[in-house]
Parts: structure tokens; C-alpha cells; sequence
């Protein structure tokens, strides 16, 4: 993949970026949905409804993530500057994102019939919260990547 057309780099890197913005975007959406005080439930919306959906949503995130995130790491991996600290770095941000995937997989409980908006839990204890929490967290690793690989092509060239 070094040598691969820009054009084709460049969408994939579209891609997998639009994901990772609408992930945590719509991810803090939902917090401060549950964050705002006395929000009716939506009608209609029960919990098995609402998993569906979420089930739907994560599934195909975590497809365009990995499909996207693989080819990136090639292209990566492809360049001779790339070092043992960019690759630790990156298996800890797969590994967070897989923990993350996991965590946003909705659980069979969420069939049982319940309003969608009804959540025992205070907001910032709740498993969107910490979904979004490893998003931020995964976002700012790809960021420390993007300036590790960029190091690494200065030291060599
Ligand atoms: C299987 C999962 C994933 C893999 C294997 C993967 C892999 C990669 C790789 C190799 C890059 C290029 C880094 C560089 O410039 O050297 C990248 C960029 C990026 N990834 Fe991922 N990624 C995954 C999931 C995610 C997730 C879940 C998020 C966000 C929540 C995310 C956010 C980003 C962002 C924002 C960039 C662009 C950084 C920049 O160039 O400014 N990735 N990813």
C-alpha cells in the first residue's frame, strides 16, 4: 500500500475520520439527551426498539472501522520509519476500540419492554458514558499516531 494512488488513501482516511466523528458525536448526542433534566421518554420508543437501532448502528461502525483501520495500519506498517512505539500505541488503541465495540453491543436485558429514554443510572455513570469516554480516548491515540508517523518520516528524510 506505499505506493498506493493518494486518491485512495485520502478516502479511506475520509472514511474512517467521518466514522470517528459521527461516533462520538452521536455518542455525547445521547448523553445529553439523558443529561437533560425531566426529558420525556420518546413515544413509541421502548428499549428493544431503541437496541435494535443502536444494534444496527454499532454493527455497521464496527465494520467500517475495522475494514478502513486495517488497510490504514498496512499503509502504515508498509513504510520502513514506522517504529515499535507507533506500533504499541496502535495496538493499545485497537484494543480500546475493540473494548469499546463490546461495551456498545446492546445487551439482551435492553428486549425487555421499557421506555427508551428511562435509565436508572446518573448520566455520567452510565455505559454511554464510558463508550464515549474510550471514544475520546481512542481518537486522541489516533491523533498522537498521526504525529509519531510524521515524526518518524522527518527523523528518516
Ligand atoms: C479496529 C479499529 C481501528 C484501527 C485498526 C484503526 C487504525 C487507524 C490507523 C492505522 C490510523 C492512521 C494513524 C496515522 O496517521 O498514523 C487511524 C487514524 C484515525 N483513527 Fe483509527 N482505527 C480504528 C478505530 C478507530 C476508532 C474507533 C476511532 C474513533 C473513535 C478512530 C479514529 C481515528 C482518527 C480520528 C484517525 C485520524 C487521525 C489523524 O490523522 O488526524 N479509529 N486509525
Amino acid at each position: 500500500m506505499a505506493e498506493s494512488p493518494i486518491v485512495l488513501l485520502v478516502a479511506l482516511r475520509y472514511i474512517h475520520v467521518l466514522a470517528a466523528a459521527l461516533w462520538v458525536g452521536g455518542g455525547i448526542v445521547v448523553l445529553a439527551a439523558r443529561a437533560a433534566a425531566n426529558m420525556p421518554p420518546l413515544p413509541g420508543a421502548t428499549s428493544a426498539a431503541l437496541g435494535r437501532t443502536v444494534g444496527r448502528l454499532v454493527g455497521t461502525g464496527f465494520a467500517v472501522f475495522v475494514v478502513t483501520g486495517v488497510l490504514l495500519t498496512f499503509n502504515r506498517l508498509a513504510e520502513q520509519s514506522i517504529d515499535a512505539a507507533y506500533i504499541a500505541v496502535l495496538v493499545s488503541k485497537t484494543l480500546l476500540a475493540l473494548a469499546m465495540f463490546r461495551l456498545a453491543v446492546p445487551s439482551r436485558r435492553q428486549s425487555e419492554p421499557q421506555a427508551a429514554t428511562s435509565d436508572r443510572q446518573p448520566w455520567w455513570q452510565s455505559r454511554t458514558a464510558i463508550i464515549v469516554g474510550l471514544g475520546l480516548a481512542i481518537y486522541l491515540l489516533s491523533l498522537v499516531l498521526n504525529e509519531m508517523a510524521e515524526l518518524s518520516f522527518r527523523s528518516v528524510g
